[in-house]
C-alpha cells in the first residue's frame, strides 16, 4: 500500500453538519400582508433565504417549515428526533397560546429550541402574554420583527459551534 493510500485510510470522516429546523405556525405563510403594523412586510420567504444564507456560510444545514396545523406541526418535530436534527428555531405563532400537545413534542424529542415572536407579545392582548413555550425554551425573542430569527440564528449557530468543541 502506498503512503498517501495508508493515510488516507486512517483519514477519519467529517463529522457529520449540523442541522437546524425552522418552524412557523398558523398565518405566518401570510408574512408581509398579514397586519404589517405588527407582523412588517418581510415575507416569509425573505426570513428563510437570509437564514439559509447565514447558515450556509457556517456550513450547517437548515430547513423551514410551515404549516397552519397543529398535527403538522407536531409531526415535523416528531420526525426532527430521528432526522438528527440539533437545534429548532420555533415561532408557534397562535399555538402559542393554547398548544400543550405541541409542546409536549419538544418535550419529548429534547431538541434545543429558541422561541421566537415578530411582535412583543407582552405589549399586547392579555391572552398573547402567556405561552405554553418559553419556560422549557433556550429563549426567548420577541418583538424584534423579522430580525428575532437572526438573533436566534446566531444563538444556534454559536451552540452548535461550541458542541463541536
Ligand atoms: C406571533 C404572536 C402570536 O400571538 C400570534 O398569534 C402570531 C404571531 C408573533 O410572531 O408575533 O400569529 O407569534
Amino acid at each position: 500500500m502506498t503512503r498517501s493510500k495508508r493515510s488516507q485510510k486512517t483519514q477519519s470522516a467529517p463529522p457529520p453538519a449540523a442541522r437546524i429546523l425552522v418552524l412557523h405556525g398558523p398565518n405566518l405563510n401570510l408574512l408581509g400582508t398579514r397586519e404589517p403594523d405588527i407582523y412588517g412586510r418581510t415575507t416569509l420567504a425573505d426570513i428563510h433565504a437570509a437564514m439559509e444564507a447565514r447558515a450556509r456560510a457556517e456550513g450547517t444545514l437548515i430547513e423551514s417549515f410551515q404549516s397552519n396545523h397543529e398535527g403538522q406541526l407536531i409531526d415535523r418535530v416528531q420526525a426532527a428526533a430521528s432526522e438528527g436534527v440539533d437545534f429548532i428555531v420555533i415561532n408557534p405563532a397562535g399555538y402559542t397560546h393554547t398548544s400543550v400537545a405541541l409542546r409536549d413534542a419538544l418535550a419529548a424529542v429534547s431538541i434545543p429550541y429558541v422561541e421566537v415572536h415578530l411582535s412583543n407579545i407582552h405589549a399586547r392582548e392579555p391572552f398573547r402574554q402567556h405561552s405554553y413555550f418559553s419556560d422549557r425554551a433556550a429563549g426567548v425573542i420577541c418583538g424584534l420583527g423579522a430580525y428575532g430569527y437572526m438573533a436566534a440564528l446566531e444563538f444556534a449557530l454559536s451552540r452548535l459551534r461550541e458542541a463541536q468543541h
